[in-house]
C-alpha cells in the first residue's frame, strides 16, 4: 500500500500554480494585468469590447476590427425561442444564478456547430456566449417583472445594450461609462475559483457550455461572486455610520465573514476597488444617496482597523449596481455577464494545453474494516 502520508495537502490550493496562463496576472502587491496590460490603463483608455477582443485574440483590435467585433457581438445577443421558454418556465422562487446556469446549459443544445471543436469554432462559440449570457440575465429580469422583452439596438455599444435589454431604457452618458468600466474590471482575474472550475471541466475535453455551466455554479457561492449580493444585505442592515463599529465587531465576535472584504491573493488593496469606489461615489452623488457611500467608507475603515483587510471587487461593485437600479439578486449574474469573457478565453487556453487537471488527495479514512453481510448488520456496525 502506498504511504499516502508522504503527500502534502495544500489546503485550499493556496499558492499552488495549477497551469501556465498568458491571459491575466494577479500581482499580490496590488496590480492586475490582462495580456500584459495594466488594468488601470485599460479601464481608463479602452472600451470593454476591446477588452473582450484582447482576452480572446491576445491583442487589442484596430478600429475596423473593433467595429466588426461589436457588430458581431450585438448580432449574437438574441436567444433561441426555446431558451426564452426555458427561462419563462423557471419558478419565481429560483435564484437568477440558478436560471442562468440552466439556461446556458440549455443553450448548448441549440448550437448547430456543437460538434466542431476547432480553435475557430471555439472562438465563435466564445463570442456567442459572451453575447448571450447578458441577454439571458436581462430576459429573466424582464420576465420576472412582467415587462416586454427588448431587442438590441445596433446604435448602442455592447455594454450599453446589456443595460438597455435589462432596464428597457437607454443609459445616460454616466451610466454608459459605468457599465463599460464595470465589465472591463470584471472580465478576468487569473485562476479564481470559477475560472479554475471552467478549466477543470474543459481539461476533460468537455464542451465550452459544460465548462461555463461549471463556472456559473462556482461563481454563485458567497465566498466568490455571490458576495456582492450579500454586501447589499449588510448595508441594508446598518442604518447609520454610528452603528458600523458595533455591527462589524458583532460579526467578528461571531466568527462571521464581512462580505466584500478580504482576498486570497492580494496583500494590499484590490486594484479594481479604487475604480469601483470612484464609480460608486459618482453615482451615489448623482442619485442623492451619499449617505450610503459614506456608510461604505466607514465600514471600510472599521474593517481595516480591526482585521487589516481591504474591500475586494464585490464591495463597491454592489453599490455601483444598486445605483444603476439592478436588483440585489442580479448582482452576481452581472458579474457572470462580464466574467464570461475570461471564462471562455481560459477554456480555449486549457484546450490548447491539452492536459487533464486531476489532483490527488490524502486519504485520512480507515482501512481494513471487517465486512458484515447485510442480514447480520446492526446500526451500530456502521459507526
Ligand atoms: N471578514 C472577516 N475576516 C476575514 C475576511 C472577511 N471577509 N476575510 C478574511 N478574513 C480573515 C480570516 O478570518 C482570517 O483571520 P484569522 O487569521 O484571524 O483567522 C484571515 O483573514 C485570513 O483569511 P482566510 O479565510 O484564510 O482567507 P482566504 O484566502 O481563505 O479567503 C476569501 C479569501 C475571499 C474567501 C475571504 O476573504 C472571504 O471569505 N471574504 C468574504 C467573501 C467575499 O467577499 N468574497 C469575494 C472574494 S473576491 C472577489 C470574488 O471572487 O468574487
Amino acid at each position: 500500500m502506498i504511504n499516502n502520508h508522504d503527500r502534502v495537502v495544500t489546503r485550499g490550493l493556496r499558492d499552488v500554480a495549477a497551469a501556465e496562463t498568458k491571459i491575466s496576472f494577479v500581482d499580490p502587491m496590488g496590480t492586475l494585468y490582462y495580456l500584459g496590460y495594466n488594468i488601470d490603463d485599460l479601464v481608463e483608455h479602452v472600451c470593454s469590447e476591446e477588452v473582450v477582443y484582447l482576452l480572446l485574440y491576445s491583442k487589442l483590435p484596430t478600429k475596423n476590427e473593433l467595429g466588426e467585433f461589436r457588430a458581431q457581438l450585438i448580432s449574437e445577443m438574441t436567444l433561441p425561442e426555446a431558451v426564452i421558454e426555458c427561462i419563462k418556465s423557471a419558478p419565481k422562487s429560483s435564484h437568477p444564478m440558478e436560471v442562468l446556469r440552466t439556461a446556458v446549459s440549455h443553450l448548448s443544445m441549440y448550437d448547430s456547430d456543437r460538434d466542431y471543436k476547432s480553435e475557430q469554432a471555439n472562438k465563435k462559440r466564445a463570442i456567442r456566449l459572451v453575447a448571450k449570457v447578458p441577454t439571458i440575465v436581462a430576459t429573466l429580469h424582464r420576465i420576472r417583472t412582467n415587462q416586454q422583452l427588448v431587442a438590441p439596438n445596433e446604435e448602442f455599444s455592447f455594454p450599453e445594450n446589456f443595460l438597455y435589454l435589462f432596464r428597457g431604457k437607454p443609459a445616460d452618458s454616466e451610466e454608459k461609462n459605468v457599465i463599460d468600466r464595470y465589465m472591463t474590471l470584471h472580465a478576468d482575474h487569473g485562476f479564481n475559483a470559477s475560472t479554475f472550475a471552467a478549466r477543470v471541466t474543459a481539461s476533460t475535453n468537455a464542451d465550452m457550455y459544460s465548462a461555463v455551466t461549471s463556472a456559473i455554479g462556482t461563481l454563485k457561492g458567497p465566498l466568490h461572486g455571490g458576495a456582492s449580493e450579500k454586501v447589499m444585505y449588510m448595508l441594508d442592515d446598518i442604518n447609520t455610520e454610528e452603528e458600523v463599529e458595533a455591527y462589524i465587531q458583532g460579526m467578528l465576535d461571531n466568527k462571521r465573514k464581512i462580505m466584500g472584504f478580504g482576498h486570497r491573493i492580494y496583500q494590499t488593496e484590490d486594484p479594481r476597488t479604487k475604480h469601483l469606489r470612484e464609480m460608486a461615489e459618482n453615482l451615489c452623488c448623482l442619485t442623492d444617496n451619499l449617505n450610503l457611500y459614506n456608510l461604505c467608507i466607514r465600514i471600510e475603515n472599521v474593517v481595516h482597523e480591526k482585521k487589516n483587510i481591504f474591500p475586494n471587487v464585490d464591495f463597491y461593485a454592489a453599490v455601483t449596481l444598486n445605483a444603476l437600479g439592478v436588483p440585489f439578486e442580479f448582482f452576481t449574474p452581472f458579474f457572470a455577464s462580464s466574467r464570461i469573457a475570461g471564462w471562455t478565453a481560459h477554456v480555449i487556453e486549457q484546450y490548447e494545453d491539452a492536459v487533464l487537471l486531476r489532483p490527488s488527495s490524502m486519504y485520512v479514512g480507515r482501512y481494513g474494516r471487517p465486512f458484515v453481510p447485510i442480514e447480520k448488520r446492526k446500526a451500530a456496525d456502521n459507526l
